[in-house]
């Protein structure tokens, strides 16, 4: 299958079939008009570095009531914003969380920067929430890399280098298949089919979109990728 086509079946499944997620402006509201909330896509983002989406519901959604606004984060004590943290883990990610939500706040007028390079120079905004925050939040054609892209990436094209060094031709895969129509849904059905579909043990391909390109469905053990490497 072409890359384009590849890519508009991937966003098609994403249409039907897209986690509701409280940070998330689903396809049907975007068609509407909604557009997201910069600051809620980064809060999102961040907290779900190191933490899974079903932990993270709870946390976003006191943040976002205690702290509508990235001014209202940047102004509050920093004690405060730790103790409605604690429980996350990675406390790190709370200090830089204050740290650039005060950047957003008296460098940009509260507005969040809309490119890669911009968003990548706040403070603990890096390669990933970058390129997220960046097709997610403003629809850029950005290659968001992450744990279940990898291994949807790894499978399609049966990548037999190990991580970390498959990381490079991963992100060229991912370059070449981002459509310039909708690349922010291209990159959260990405996201979405590799945590509920092309998941790590047992694979749903039954219910995949892209079986017709999947090399390591073909080869009979998708389980098999992303290939670990040997010690
Ligand atoms: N994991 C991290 N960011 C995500 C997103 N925007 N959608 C789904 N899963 C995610």
């Amino acid at each position: 299958t072409l890359q384009k086509d590849l890519s508009d079946v991937l966003v098609a499944w994403y249409d039907r079939h897209h986690r509701e997620l409280p940070w998330r402006v689903s396809p049907a509201a975007a068609r509407k008009g909604v557009k997201p909330d910069t600051y809620r896509v980064w809060l999102s983002e961040v907290m779900l570095q190191q933490t899974t989406v079903q932990a993270v519901k709870a946390y976003f959604e006191k943040f976002t009531a205690l702290w509508p606004t990235v001014n209202d984060l940047a102004a509050a004590p920093v004690e405060d914003v730790m103790k409605a943290w604690a429980g996350l883990g990675y406390y790190a990610r709370a200090r830089n969380l204050k740290k650039c939500a005060e950047a957003v706040a008296s460098d940009h007028g509260g507005v969040f920067p809309d490119t890669v390079e911009g968003l990548r120079a706040l403070p603990g905004v890096g390669d990933y929430t970058s390129a997220a925050i960046a097709a997610i939040a403003f629809d850029r054609p950005a290659a968001v890399m992450d744990g279940n892209v990898e291994r949807v990436i790894s499978r399609l094209y049966t990548i037999g280098e190990p991580l970390p060094g498959s990381k490079p031709q991963m992100k060229m895969r991912v370059v070449e298949l981002t459509p310039s129509d909708r690349p922010g849904d291209f990159a959260q059905a990405m996201m979405d089919l590799g945590a509920t579909i092309c998941t790590p043990k047992r694979p749903a391909c039954v219910l995949c979109p892209l079986t017709d390109d999947c090399q390591a469905l073909k080869e009979g053990e998708p389980e098999l990728y992303p290939v670990k490497a040997t010690k």
